[in-house]
Formats: C-alpha cells, sequence, structure tokens
C-alpha cells in the first residue's frame, strides 16, 4: 500500500519536534511533502528556524520547508515561551539550519499541492494554530474537496483549556481560523488535550529515549526533559503531555486510540470561552457530526512505537 502522502503544518515547538522525527522515521507509511510553518508556540521567524534544524538532525535536509502565516487571523499573536523557551526549541543544543527555506509562501505551496495531486491523496497534520490552514481555504475553496483529511492537534473537551480555562493553546491563538477549518466540511480528526494529557513523558520513557544512545535520542530526551519542567503542578511527578506526536500514532496505529463522532464548533464570540471547542458529547443537538474526537490512547504502547520508530533515524 502506497504512503499517505502529508503536509505537517507546525509551530516547533519541542513537541512538533517530536512528531516531525517520528514522521520522518516511518516513510514506508508517510509520505512527508513539506513542513509548512505558522507563527504559535514562538514567532514565524523561529518556528521555520527550528523546524529546519529538526530537519537537519533526521538527515532529511531536502524536504521542503516553507514560511507560512506570521499572525492570526484578527487578533494579536499569543506565544508560549513560558513553556517552550525563548527560541522555542529550548533543551537540546543543536546546530543553527544550513538549509534554506523555500521561497513560495506555505498558503499557496498548500494550494497548489492540493489542486496539482489526485484529489484524496493529501492528508494534512496541523499541530500549531490553524492559520495556514484557514487562509488557504478561503483564497481557494476549492481545495477543500481535494483533502483526504485532516489530522489536527487542539481543542478539549473533559480536559478543559490549558490557555484559559476553556481554551487549548493551538484553537485559542487563531479561534476564527479555527472555525473555518472545523467548518470547511473537510474530513476532520482531532486529537485533543483529552488524549493527549494521558500521553505522558514519564521518568522511565524520557529514559528510554536517551537509551536509544544516537544523537536523535539523545536530542528527543533532552527535547522532552526541558518540556517537562512547565508542567509537575498540573501532571504531577508523571510527566510533560507528549501533545502533537500523537497525531502521528494516529496515522500510523489508529487501532492504539479510541475515538468518536461528534459535532465541534469553535467559539469565537465571548472572550470569556473564545476558542473553546465545544463538543456535543452527547448528542444533544441536531448539529450533523463534523469531527473523529479521539479521546483515549494505549500510552506505552504508543511510547513503545515511538521510541521503537525514532530508533531509526
Ligand atoms: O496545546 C498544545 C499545543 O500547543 C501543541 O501543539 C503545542 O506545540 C502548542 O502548539
Ligand atoms: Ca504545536
Amino acid at each position: 500500500m502506497a504512503a499517505r502522502q502529508i503536509i505537517i503544518d507546525t509551530d516547533p515547538g519541542q513537541d512538533d519536534a517530536v512528531a516531525i522525527l517520528f514522521a520522518l522515521a516511518c516513510p514506508e507509511t508517510l509520505d512527508v511533502l513539506a513542513l509548512t510553518c505558522v507563527a504559535g508556540n514562538v514567532p514565524l521567524a523561529l518556528t521555520t528556524r527550528n523546524a529546519r534544524m529538526i530537519c537537519e538532525l533526521a538527515g532529511r535536509s531536502d524536504l521542503p520547508v516553507f514560511a507560512g502565516c506570521d499572525s492570526p487571523l484578527g487578533r494579536e499573536l499569543v506565544t508560549a515561551e513560558h513553556v517552550h523557551g525563548r527560541s522555542g526549541l529550548d533543551g537540546p543544543d543543536l546546530p543553527e539550519p544550513a538549509m534554506p527555506l523555500q521561497d513560495r509562501h506555505a498558503v499557496d505551496f498548500i494550494i497548489e499541492t492540493l489542486r496539482t495531486r489526485p484529489s484524496g491523496t493529501v492528508t494534512l497534520v496541523p499541530i500549531g494554530p490553524l492559520t495556514n490552514i484557514a487562509t488557504a481555504f478561503t483564497k481557494a475553496p476549492d481545495i477543500i474537496e481535494r483533502v483526504q483529511d485532516i489530522v489536527l492537534m487542539g481543542g478539549a473537551h473533559a480536559a478543559h483549556g490549558n490557555v484559559t480555562p476553556a481554551a487549548e493553546f493551538n484553537i485559542h491563538v487563531d479561534p476564527a481560523a479555527a472555525a473555518c477549518v472545523f467548518g470547511a466540511g473537510a474530513p476532520l480528526t482531532v486529537l485533543p488535550l483529552d488524549v493527549t494529557h494521558k500521553a505522558l513523558v514519564t521518568p522511565a520513557r524520557n529514559a528510554a529515549f536517551r537509551a536509544i544512545g544516537t544523537r536523535v535520542g539523545d536530542a528527543v530526551g533532552a527535547l522532552t526533559g526541558f518540556y517537562e519542567r512547565y508542567h509537575p503542578e498540573r501532571h504531577g511527578a508523571d510527566g510533560a503531555p507528549l501533545h502533537d506526536p500523537c497525531t502521528i500514532g494516529w496515522l500510523l496505529q489508529p487501532d492504539l486510540f479510541s475515538a468518536r463522532r461528534v459535532n465541534v464548533e469553535i467559539e469565537t464570540g465571548s472572550e470569556l470561552t473564545m476558542g473553546m471547542t465545544v463538543v456535543d458529547w452527547w448528542g444533544v443537538t441536531d448539529r450533523p457530526a463534523n469531527t473523529t474526537f479521539v479521546h483515549d490512547i494505549n500510552a506505552q504502547a504508543f511510547f513503545d512505537l515511538l521510541t521503537e520508530r525514532l530508533a531509526r533515524l
């Protein structure tokens, strides 16, 4: 069976970095066409830097990296240096990137790729704010029906928000973009905090990364080790949630997860709940199910798969 063609839209970010490495370690299953970068965890200049550093760490300086939108739709950018460090990739000591950025804008690359490749053959994997995806859908609505799937990290239902009581970071940064994507009608699979908060990097799991004994294993140990310092009061000594790699785990082995088809709408009116993913979990409205909402994971099997695949790089 041919590998699934994917575009990873990203705001690296330590967990983005692990997701990118995870995907690049599985070429038999995932054909990563490009990385498209967006402002989110840190400003765009840093997300494009960090994305290229991760490509070079994986030995993939050939992979096209595109710069996308540098601010959300109609809102000021909110970043997360307090979580990811000033660079957005604090933890490992990695060299500055040598590979160039692509000249074209990420949004134009997404549009052209969906228009030129056969319909239904390209999956979008957004793991940051949805600004690039929404901008592409608005600029070229014809591409929406050509999307094979959107598999995104974002949102929360019973897990509560991580930026406000109501909202998860990726959705909160650009609620208008999220409303566009969730309302576009393309196939949509969401990996929210409900599942990522069950994918905790425990000390044993971090030690397994470091035991790989390679540059990649050491870097992932440092990336997830740095990222952890922010979370102890939320997740206790168990460790930090590894959000973005859950999208890749779903694409590789969906049977490690549990999901439910539900309607999800995005709050864009109230500042109090701005960016909330309003999940009709019990089907109490007549709103059609638009989302495969992933809510559970076999965490140890997920980490075993991740560690085994990272050892390939
Ligand atoms: O809320 C977690 C999400 O926000 C992850 O994608 C993390 O990288 C940040 O972008
Ligand atoms: Ca991210």
